[in-house]
């Protein structure tokens, strides 16, 4: 627990005793993360805070965390490694694995007939993390005959995070061996390659899967509506008044009749009712005008 005033990491934390932290730094550090990122961080995450920081204290030459809040707090490059530093970014392919299931039997097929009579088709993984959601998305829309057909049509997936690493990441497209059993087996031969200990996703999927930096609390700058929106494991760090205001933002940004999935733990609130539908566990659909 931390105490009021200046305290040693030394007696107050295992830390290394070379950084002064107080609950004043604490405060402050989090007011800016809310402000800036919606993340939410209790007194609880006050040791993460500080075990994520020390590298960053230490690459500026600093030793006292009321002048790395100065500096991150005017300076805003740094602000960005700050926040990418208290991400979270666990996930996996095909991770709620329901989500892709009901993506397969109840949507994949209306959406191959948009793609038959010419229409494009748009999907968004918001929260990507390092790109598992958004190629688990790509591989379950092209796992079919009509692979090849699909791939040359108007597809793309978007994918975008807070976190400039998740994007390089799912940029590159290669992952460790290990993750390669979260992907069903016909799948994994279909759309991957080994590279040394690691593998590849095909470059077809890579090239239908968009990766941009977004902060899901700023503007969007994207105009087009969405056939699928993935928003999940990211509402889970926000306040309910962020929670709510990005939920309304997502369905705007979803199509007549589109389809929203949301984290295992999220929910949504009853002001999106007469705008969403739920049609499964954490999945809803946007209801006409
Ligand atoms: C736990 S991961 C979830 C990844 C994936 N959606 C899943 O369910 O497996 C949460 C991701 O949200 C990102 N994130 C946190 N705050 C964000 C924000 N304000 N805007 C955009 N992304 C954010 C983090 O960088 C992290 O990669």
């Amino acid at each position: 627990m931390l105490n009021p005033g200046r305290v040693s990491p030394k007696t107050e934390f295992p830390g290394t005793g070379e950084f002064v932290y107080t609950q004043a730094d604490f405060e402050m550090i989090s007011t800016l993360i809310h402000a800036h990122a919606g993340i939410v961080m209790p007194r609880e995450k006050a040791m993460l805070i500080f075990s994520r920081f020390t590298k960053l204290l230490r690459a500026q030459g600093l030793r006292s965390f009321s002048d790395y809040v100065e500096m991150i707090r005017t300076n805003s490059a740094e602000r960005k490694i700050a926040i990418e530093a208290l991400t979270t970014n666990h996930t996996n392919f095909f991770r709620e694995s329901h989500h892709f299931d009901h993506f397969e039997e109840q949507v994949r097929s209306t959406l191959i007939d948009e793609l038959r009579s010419k229409q494009r088709v748009r999907m968004w993984s918001s929260a990507s993390s390092s790109g598992e959601e958004a190629y688990s998305l790509a591989m379950m829309g092209t796992n079919s005959q009509l692979a090849r057909q699909i791939l040359d049509a108007d597809i793309a997936i978007l994918a975008t995070d807070l976190a400039q690493h998740c994007i390089d990441a799912g940029i590159k497209g290669e992952y460790s061996s290990a993750s390669l059993r979260d992907i069903p087996k016909p799948l994994a031969e279909m759309w991957t390659s080994n590279v040394g200990s690691n593998f590849l996703i095909d470059k077809r999927l890579r090239d239908i899967v968009r990766f941009r930096r977004l902060n899901l609390l700023d503007p969007w700058p994207i105009k087009q509506k969405f056939d699928v929106i993935f928003c999940r494991n990211v509402m889970i760090y926000f306040d309910d008044v962020t929670k709510e205001t990005l939920l309304h933002r997502l369905t705007d940004h979803l199509a007549e009749g589109g389809y929203l999935y949301i984290g295992h733990s999220e929910r949504v609130p009853s002001t999106l009712a007469s705008r969403l539908v739920s049609v499964g566990q954490t999945t809803f659909r946007k209801v006409s005008a």
